[in-house]
């Protein structure tokens, strides 16, 4: 299973990243988390202690110069376009319960930037992982889809846009799915988070008209609690919440099983 989840900052994205990937660990798949937000904090919120210290792949200087042949910062040079990236997981990813999870750091926006080697490195490692058929891979990603490129969005078994309960949330999710649509991606899926009510979810339901919902999490209270005292948030979670996680995992192998054999 191959899933970026993406969604305006604040919604749960991070929270629900960490959810799936243990719940899909739990289910005895082999998992890599990578969390592609400048703002990083999957490790801390999947309850690994030295989170702080877990220096972004993008910062590390020597991987990139050995990776693409170029000291990073480097633009508008030539630098590898296949580097060999297989071996990132192993040497970088911490064990969190099982979970690998790789920590990848900013990416360059806009202008030469974009073609930085930082960049395509991070790109190679999430394309190789995207068609790597032994693991399942979770993508924590900002409000976008600047780590998936036009050739890699194929894979991706879903683009999951957390969304809760909020105007502003709606709003950014319609504007990903825009851009989403621009790279050819169409497994584009919504997932509720902090649902408090009927009324909450139908509000979501209505707003988001035409949208394919993954399912919805319920607030949750002790995932807060969880956060606020640095334990992992999926320890935190209460039964309603880990009934909802196993719903929305069963709905996307079933999609991801119907997509596979068309
Ligand atoms: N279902 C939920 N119930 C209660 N609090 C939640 C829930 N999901 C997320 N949160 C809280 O909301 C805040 C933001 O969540 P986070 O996952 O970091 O969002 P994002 O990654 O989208 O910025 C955190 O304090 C988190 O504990
Ligand atoms: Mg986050």
């Amino acid at each position: 299973m191959k899933i970026a989840v993406t969604g305006k900052g604040g919604v749960g994205k991070t929270t629900v990243c960490s959810l799936l990937a243990k719940a899909l660990k739990a289910a005895g798949h082999d998992v890599v988390a990578i969390d592609c937000d400048p703002d990083s904090n999957l490790a801390a919120c999947m309850g690994y202690p030295q989170a702080d210290e877990l220096k972004p792949l993008v910062a590390l200087k020597d991987l990139i110069e050995e990776k693409m042949g170029v000291k990073p910062g480097t633009t508008g040079g030539m630098f590898r376009l296949n580097p060999f990236v297989e071996d990132i997981p192993d040497r970088y990813a911490v064990d969190i319960d099982g979970v690998r999870v790789l920590v990848a750091g900013a990416i360059k926006k806009g202008g030469a930037g974009c073609y930085c080697p930082e960049n395509a490195l991070i790109r190679a490692l999430i394309a190789h992982l995207l068609v790597d058929g032994k693991t399942d891979l979770i993508l924590d990603m900002e409000a976008g889809v600047e780590h998936l490129s036009r050739g890699t969005v194929r894979t991706v078994d879903a683009l999951i846009v957390v969304v809760d309960p909020s105007l502003r949330a709606v709003e950014t999710a319609v504007r990903i799915r825009e851009l989403a649509g621009q790279l050819g991606l169409k497994q584009i899926l919504a997932i509720g988070n902090k649902i408090r009510s009927e009324k909450d979810s139908r509000f979501l339901v209505e707003s988001l008209s035409g949208w394919e919902f993954a399912g919805f999490l319920p607030y949750d209270d002790t995932l807060r609690d969880a956060e606020m005292s640095g334990r992992s948030v999926s320890d935190g979670a209460g039964r309603e919440t880990g009934a909802a996680v196993v719903r929305i995992t069963d709905n996307l192998a079933a999609r991801s099983a119907t997509q596979q054999s068309k």
